[in-house]
């Protein structure tokens, strides 16, 4: 339950920014307005910023050509300094939680509590076993405070700091549900990481990120093809597009064929680690997004590895574009790259704490 209006979703990808801004009208959220700048490689290497004005420039830019003139934002942050843990504690008010959580934190986050923001969220009370099942949530102060600071610097108001798996989470939950009887895997595929959430019972029961994406593939093809990173890329995006894929150079196809395979192998290691831990028989269903979901060899290598049927999620399914100012084809070419995007889109100025 949540009221006030929504706020800009901000992604601010390795190699590109996606801005969105949603409406809310008689029959749902609609999408007003759209961005996407392209950052040059280097920009941003391992989640941290490495060259804080491009990206500033870069946010203004997609602010402007995206017509955006609202300034409060939400932000994601993700990648190695984010860690989720679903945590049992005995049952107590929601005062004595926020006092007692630093401690709990302490016990179950492998980070210096000194260094990290932490956040929880009830998911289920157990008063027979007097007993409550948490969602603890730790990501570190500095990672938050540099990209706060960015927003800020691109004179942007931010108030909110999401996880990308939450954000996407988000959408997924207002176009499909999160049926409780299903098990089933969000993954976001970007370009230089994978972040896998794994739904069991309508909530998020665990979460991974790992270090891989398609930059790695676009760093085989210069190696293997001697290209530059732009034709490296071209020749990346042909190959996903099966019908035009037959003129390229061979070695892309493999190239293709076998990073996709080296990242399904590890999605499947953390759907493994999940199976033996949880309890949990099987994982149900795959879902896919992230730019690099547009290469249907990813589909497949997770198809083959897990033995699980793979969908690539359609974020405009329950999202209809609601104004002109909407560059529809851009949107088109790049829908899995805006799920993070539309997923903070949904988060509003003012909400009430579950
Ligand atoms: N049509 C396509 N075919 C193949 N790859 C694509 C296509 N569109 C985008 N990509 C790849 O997807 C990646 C960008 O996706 P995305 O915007 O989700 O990542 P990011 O948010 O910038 O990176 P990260 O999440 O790792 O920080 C790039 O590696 C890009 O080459
Ligand atoms: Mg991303």
């Amino acid at each position: 339950m949540s009221e006030g209006k929504p706020l800009v979703g901000v992604d601010i990808g390795a190699t590109s920014i996606k801005v969105c801004q949603l409406k809310e009208g008689r029959s749902g959220l609609g999408i007003v307005r759209l961005g996407y700048e392209a950052l040059e490689p280097q920009t941003i290497v391992d989640r941290h910023i490495m060259n804080a004005q491009a990206v500033i420039d870069a946010l203004v830019s997609a602010f402007q050509r995206g017509k955006i003139r609202q300034k409060e934002v939400a932000l994601s942050v993700s990648g190695q300094s984010v860690i989720s843990r679903k945590i049992t504690v005995p049952i107590m008010t929601t005062a004595e939680l926020d006092e007692q959580i630093q401690w709990e934190a302490e016990n179950h986050i492998p980070f210096d509590i000194k260094d990290v923001n932490v956040d929880y969220e009830i998911l289920r009370r157990r008063p027979e076993a007097g007993q409550m099942d948490l969602l603890l949530v730790a990501a570190k102060r500095d990672e938050i405070n540099d990209y706060v600071q960015i927003a800020r610097q691109a004179k942007l108001k931010p108030l909110v700091v999401d996880i990308d798996a939450f954000t996407i989470q988000n959408m997924f939950e207002y176009s499909r549900g999160l049926p409780a009887d299903q098990t089933f895997a969000i993954i976001n595929v970007g370009a230089t990481q994978a972040s896998i959430n794994i739904i069991s019972g309508g909530t998020s029961a665990f979460t991974r990120d790992i270090a891989n994406g398609g930059n790695f593939l676009t760093e085989q093809i210069i190696k293997q093809v001697g290209v530059s990173y732009d034709e490296a890329e071209q020749l990346k995006y042909q190959a996903a597009t099966a019908h035009v894929a037959s003129s390229l150079p061979p070695q892309v196809y493999d190239v293709v064929e076998s990073v996709c395979d080296t990242i399904a192998a590890e999605i499947q290691r953390s759907l493994d680690f999940f199976i033996a831990t949880s309890g949990e028989e099987r994982i149900g269903r795959v879902f896919l997004t992230g730019g690099t979901a547009k290469l249907h060899q990813l589909s497949s290598a997770i198809e083959r590895r897990s033995r699980v049927t793979v969908e690539v999620i359609q974020p405009l399914e329950r999202l209809p574009i609601e104004a002109k100012e909407v560059d529809r084809e851009l949107l088109d070419q790049r829908s899995t790259q805006f799920c993070v995007a539309l997923g903070l889109g949904m988060r509003k100025t003012r909400e009430r704490r579950a």
